[in-house]
């Protein structure tokens, strides 16, 4: 509107009413990442020091099974504490006996699901961006006659998936089974990766191809 002073900051009750909002944010941070502690805890997960986790994620773990997070990473289920937000909370999740389902420390996750029937290892210092995900097994059997009337699980495809030191998944991309992810790798926003990743390379699409490399991180080595 002509004349009016479009930046003027906000007055002095807009200042306090974030200042309020703020700190609100911050105790309903922590009071949900308690909730989530005891979740972590219930299901027998194994905590590093200084895990921090803000808001409750979804945990299962099978019998036998086990689930190890490393020391000081970040699992974020609140799309309050996270640029991007995220569509979910993160899901943390063993499907059978034997399965292992490792975070390395220092690693973050946005609204990230983890799913591990074989082995899912993830390494230190990775960033995943909002509603990653990374799974070892198809969940169900190809061939229609191995899922009804009964599912088939001996016909399910799995293979265990590694994923290095400091990788970066952009968000909403899809890790599947049996790929090997190298240090140092960047995994473009909704890439579909189905095949090995070298340390170093940015891949991205569906399926994820190599589009570049790491600046500074040579031809075959990590950065
Ligand atoms: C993967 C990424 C890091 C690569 O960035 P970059 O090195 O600057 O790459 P460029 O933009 O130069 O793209 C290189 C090529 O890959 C393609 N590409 C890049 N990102 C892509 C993606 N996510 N999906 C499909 N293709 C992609 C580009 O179109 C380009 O192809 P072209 O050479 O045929 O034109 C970036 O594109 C990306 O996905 N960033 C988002 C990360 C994210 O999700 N962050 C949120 C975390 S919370």
């Amino acid at each position: 509107m002509a004349g009016m002073n479009t930046d003027a900051g906000p007055g002095p009750l807009a200042a306090l009413v974030r200042l309020l909002r703020r700190a609100g944010r911050r105790v309903a941070r922590d009071a949900s990442g308690l909730a989530g502690r005891l979740v972590l805890w219930s299901e027998g997960a194994a905590l590093g020091a200084g895990v921090r986790v803000w808001g409750v994620p979804v945990v299962s773990r099978a019998k036998g099974s086990h689930i190890a997070i490393g020391a000081r990473a970040v699992l974020c289920s609140r799309s309050a504490d996270t640029a991007l937000g995220v569509a979910h909370a993160v899901v943390l999740r063993t499907l059978d006996a034997g399965a292992v389902l490792e975070i390395g420390a220092d690693t973050g996750l946005s609204g990230t699901t983890v799913c591990a029937a074989v082995a899912v290892r993830i390494g230190a210092r990775c960033r995943f961006g909002a509603d990653a995900l990374v799974a070892d097994t198809d969940f169900h059997p190809l061939a229609p006659s191995r899922r009804h009337p009964q599912e088939d699980l001996a016909a399910i495809g799995r293979a265990a998936v590694t994923i290095g030191d400091d990788v970066f998944v952009g968000a909403r991309a899809c890790i599947l089974k049996g790929v090997q992810v190298g240090d140092g790798a960047v995994i473009g926003c909704g890439a579909v990766v189905t095949h090995d990743v070298p340390a170093g390379a940015i891949v991205a699409g569906n399926p994820a191809r190599v589009v570049g490399r790491v600046p500074g991180s040579g031809a075959g080595g990590a950065p």
